[in-house]
Formats: C-alpha cells, structure tokens, sequence
C-alpha cells in the first residue's frame, strides 16, 4: 500500500485510510429528526384549526379534514377505506400522518413503511404488506399470573464446578431475595432466569417480577428508596409493591398480530399466548404463511371472546404509495376489505402517473381508480412566506439556533422561491457557515453564500439547457 507522509504528523499514514475515531464523534448528538415539531394536528374540540397549533402552521382545511378522519376512526366508521394525502413536495403530508397518529394516542399501533420497501429479493411484495398490516393490529391481552414481585435485596450467582467441560466454572443457580411492604423471600432459580436477569441489567434495588410457571423475568422500574441518589436519570420509580412476594398479579400486555405471527414461525411448543412472547427476542427470519395467520387470527378470537385480550385496530401509514405495482394496488383493495383491516393513509406527492407495473394504464397521483374509489383524498396547499417563516423559527428553535434580524424574511423567500422542505434544509448548513465565520448567530449573508453554494431543485432545473445537458454535455 502506499504511504505517504503527511507534514503534521511523522508517522506514516496510509493514503486513504480512515482517519482515527476521534473523541467527539463517540459523543455526538443524536440526529434530530424533521418532524419532531409535530405534535398533533392541534383541532379544537370543535375541529376547527387553529392557524397554528401543535407544531403545525397554517394547512388548515388539510389538519380539518384529517381531524374528521380522526373521528371517523375513533368510532371505527372508517372501514374499508383509506385515507389519501396529496400535494407538492414538502407541503407536510407525512407530517399530516404523523399527526394523525399522535391524535390516535400512543397505545394505537403505528406502522409507517415507505411503497418502495415492498420490492425484496427476499420476501413477496404481497408479503410485505401482508405483514405490515398485521403489525398495525394491536391486541391489549390481560392476563392474572402468578407471579413474584418485589424489590430485589440480594442477586447471588453461585458457580460450581462443571464436570462436562474441562475448564471453567458454570451458573448452576442464582439466589434472588425480593422484597415486599409485607415481607420478602428468597428465591433460588434457574439459570436461563440469571441470563434473563443480565439481560434486562436488574441490579439491586430494582422492582421485578419473575412469572412463577414460564420464568420471563420484567423489570418493573427501581424502588423509589433509592429515587434521591439519582436526581438526574431518566428513570421510572416505582413504590415497593404491596401484598405478598407470591401472588397472583394481573399483568397487561401490548402485542401486535405481526409480533404473534413472527414467534409463532418459530414453534417455541407451549399454549401460552404470553410464553409465546419470549420467543420474540430469538432473531432469525421464518416465512409467516397464511396458514399460520389463520392459526393465530384463531387463538386470538379465542381470547378475545373469553374476554383475556382487546383488539386495537392500528394505522399503515405508506408514503410514497406511487411506487407500490399493479400487484400490490390490487392486493391492497382486498386487504382493505379484510374483516380485521386497519386504517390506511397513503401519501404521494404525484400528478397524472402511469401506474408502475403497467405500460399504458395512466391514473391521478399513479394509484389505479379503483383503489382511488375506495380513498379519502386530502390535498394539502403551498405555504405563503409569512407561513414558511413561522416553521423555520420552529424549527431553529428546537434545533438550537439563534437567527440575526432579516435572516427569517429571507429564509422565507428562499422557501417561497423553491419550497418549505430547502428553506428548513438550509438551517444547519448556514449554521456551519456562521460558526466558520465565528459567529454563534445566523446573519443574511450566511444564506446569500448558501446560495452561492448550493441550487435549490427549481434553479437547479433551470441551469440545465434545453438539450438536457449542462454547457452542452448531455447528462446521461
Ligand atoms: N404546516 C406545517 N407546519 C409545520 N411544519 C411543517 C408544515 N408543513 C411541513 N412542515 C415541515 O416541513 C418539512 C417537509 O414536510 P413533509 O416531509 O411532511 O413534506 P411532504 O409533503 O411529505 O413532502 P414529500 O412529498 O417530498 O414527501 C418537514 O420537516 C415538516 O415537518
Ligand atoms: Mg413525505
């Protein structure tokens, strides 16, 4: 390999090889997500809009419509059908999913996916919304176990010496005193329990509970006893529980169809809808075949007629829906009208487009009618300046940026000029700038280099000759 030596430094460095890890990027911020403004569609009770609310500016015959969406949905009359959201690019119709998710509540299951994520060498393009579907149906599942709950006091391993294997010495039970108001007790268990105990890093002065007849061991949160000596976590404290160590505890679980059909690919034997659930942490990828759906779909309807479990029907959220196929459009409309189907919203930023899969089947935003009859379509409108403004001081302000006077009039332009998505983009690029420059604030003449700099997509196109080359060189 070559090497050649750089003036800083004396030692010999490889011509390209990676530069060595340095300290900060260990310590590097997490990536701030781009809708993390968003909070909700922010309807009053009544559903109207508020000009701003949530996060969300402006776009309010949109937010309405998806409010009345959200309704329909509450009261389950939204069957069958689907929710479609078009518009330009960057006029917020995933940030309108988003939304409607947040309206739906936290326990709702959603499950976002992307149309081009059906196509895989590995799985059927049915099989990927098949699976998405499933994993956008919840089930709330209450079970009474017995189980032993209590603080953990004592965790001892002890270690013996293994006769099988020369060296070494193995787990052969683990010691584990629980502590309640009422009393405590000791328990001596297995040792898969020990590696379930490391798994779920219990230590002392954890609450717990081990279900007394499969062993899954679940950390409940830490004994609020210890609560003063870690002011500054992230952590949930819970009271010593009450009762006995050993009782019986009415345990609630959130699963999803799709997390059933996953452990049951892997016959793990066992009734037990809840000892199915360990199963799930052992990866490795099984075909779910329809067969094993119905299996489930049958368990689950057993349960759900004793009274053990709740179906919550979730949300599929398919942005970019043009890229789904003519096969995957037709299963669609059959997955819709599945008895246990959840709500569809579909996002395209496409006019008139011929439907992938087809050579001459052209149809609005590239969805064939008949899946187009079955839609709910939202259409979302371009932003006035004013408006762009609004969501750039939004967003500079959760991404910690101070903005010199003027610079949010002419962000806005550039916004008005190309879209909304290039006016926020252009944020933490002149952020860069104004540090190199040695200022902590962004000036005008941050984004006037910007502009120097980079194209937004409308000048960008514009550059480009009639005969679709750049100076004459035909870009192919
Ligand atoms: N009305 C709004 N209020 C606040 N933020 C918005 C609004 N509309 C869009 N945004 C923000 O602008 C950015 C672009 O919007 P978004 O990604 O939702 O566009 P899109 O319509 O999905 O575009 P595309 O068609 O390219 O997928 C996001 O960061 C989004 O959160
Ligand atoms: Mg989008």
């Amino acid at each position: 390999m070559k090497a050649t030596t750089t003036p800083s430094t004396s030692t010999p460095v490889a011509h390209n090889a990676l530069p060595p890890p340095s300290a900060t990027s260990t310590a590097r911020s997490s990536r701030i997500a781009p809708h993390s403004h968003i909070k909700g569609l922010g309807l009053t009770a009544e559903g109207i809009a508020a000009p701003d609310g949530a996060g969300f500016i402006g776009q309010t015959n949109a937010r309405e419509a998806c409010g009345v969406v959200v309704d329909l949905i509450k009261s389950r009359k939204f069957s069958g059908r689907a929710l479609l959201l078009v518009g330009a690019p960057g006029t917020g119709k995933t940030a309108l999913a988003l939304a409607v998710s947040h309206e739906l509540g936290a326990k709702v299951p959603f499950c976002p996916m992307v149309g081009s994520e059906v196509y895989s060498t590995e799985v059927k393009k049915t099989e990927v919304l098949a699976e998405a579907f499933r994993r956008a149906i919840g089930l709330r599942i209450k079970e009474t176990k017995e189980v032993y709950e209590g603080e953990v006091t004592e965790l001892t391993p002890t270690e013996s010496e293994n006769p099988l294997s020369g060296y070494g010495k193995t787990v052969s039970h683990v010691i584990v005193g629980l502590k309640t108001v009422k009393g405590t007790k000791q328990l001596r268990l297995d040792p898969t329990i020990y590696e379930a105990i490391l798994k779920e890093k219990i230590v002392v002065g954890d609450v717990i509970y081990v279900e007394a007849n499969t062993g899954a061991v679940k950390r409940v949160g830490r004994s609020d006893a210890y609560a003063s000596s870690y002011d500054l976590e992230s952590e949930t404290y819970v009271p010593l529980p009450k009762g006995d160590v050993h009782k019986r505890k009415e345990l609630v679980q959130d699963v999803t169809l799709g997390d059933l059909d996953a452990a049951n690919a892997r016959p793990q034997g066992g009734q037990d809808i809840m000892s199915v659930m360990g199963s799930l942490m052992k990866s490795g990828r099984t075909e779910v075949t329809d067969k094993l759906r119905r299996e489930v779909n049958k368990v689950v309807k057993g349960y759900v007629d004793q009274g053990v479990a709740e179906v919550v029907p979730g949300v599929v959220f398919i942005d970019e829906v043009h890229m789904l196929d003519i096969e995957c459009f037709t299963y669609l409309n059959a997955l819709l009208e599945s008895a246990m189907a959840p709500t569809v919203i579909l996002a395209t930023n496409r006019g008139n487009a011929l439907v992938r899969g087809t050579t001459d089947v052209v149809s609005p935003h590239g969805i064939p009618v008949d899946l187009l009859d079955r839609c709910l379509i939202v259409k979302t409108d371009g932003y006035k300046p004013e408006q762009i403004a609004k969501v750039v001081q939004l967003r500079a302000n959760i991404e910690g940026l101070k903005l010199g006077s003027g610079v949010l009039e002419r962000i806005a332009e550039e916004g008005e000029r190309g879209s909304m998505r290039y006016a926020l983009q252009l944020l933490s690029p002149a952020s860069i700038l104004a540090g190199l420059a040695g200022r902590s604030q962004i000036e005008v003449e941050d984004i006037a280099e910007m502009n120097e700099l980079f194209l937004d997509a409308k000048t960008s196109a514009s550059n480009i000759g009639a005969d679709g080359g750049f100076d004459g060189g035909r870009m192919s």
